[in-house]
């Protein structure tokens, strides 16, 4: 079982979105049984509450379900999980923090570095931003946004790990 682990800033919008799609994309190939998915956030702001409303929304008008209850990452994570996916530049920091070791280190990757769209941008010029844009203080728009670049983004990984020899 691959194990991977997605977090953002509050883990009530782009890391459930995240965990719900990639959760929703291995389901329908049947491989629920060869990858377990969770998220959480770095901040402890949103302990215990669902998914922020307008995410669950965007998700459900797509047919996605987001899952679980927001919790905060913490060290023991790094144990947990073979894969930590963050957001942006202020996860990563966030998440590093709190390694103890290169193994943790290796562990962590920005999730876009699997969106195609940024993989073609990164064959022309090494300056492209990939992050997830924080959508918490904007509107609807920011949502859908999210939900595009993780579904391509979920797409991306599933192809970069069965390249790799998984499942
Ligand atoms: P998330 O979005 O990190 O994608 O879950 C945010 C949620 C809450 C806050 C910021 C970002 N907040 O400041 O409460």
């Amino acid at each position: 079982m691959f194990r991977v682990c997605f977090v953002c800033l509050g883990n009530i919008c782009r890391s459930p979105t995240a965990e719900g799609v990639l959760q929703h994309l291995i389901n329908k190939r049947g491989l629920g049984d060869k990858l377990s998915v969770d998220s959480a956030g770095t901040a402890d702001y949103h302990i215990g509450k669902r998914p922020d409303s307008r995410s669950i929304a965007t998700a459900k008008a797509r047919g996605f379900e987001l899952p679980g209850v927001a919790r905060q990452f913490t060290a023991a994570d790094f144990d947990a999980f073979d894969l930590i996916l963050v957001m942006d530049q202020s996860n990563k920091r966030n998440v590093l923090s709190l390694a103890r070791n290169d193994s943790d280190r290796a562990k962590v990757k920005l999730f876009r570095e699997f969106d195609p769209e940024i993989q073609a941008l990164n064959q022309k010029t090494h300056e492209v931003s990939a992050e997830v844009p924080d959508p918490y203080y904007g509107g609807d728009e920011g949502f859908e946004d999210v939900f595009d670049i993780c579904e391509r983004s979920a797409e991306g990984l599933i192809a970069h790990l069965e390249a790799r020899g998984w499942r």
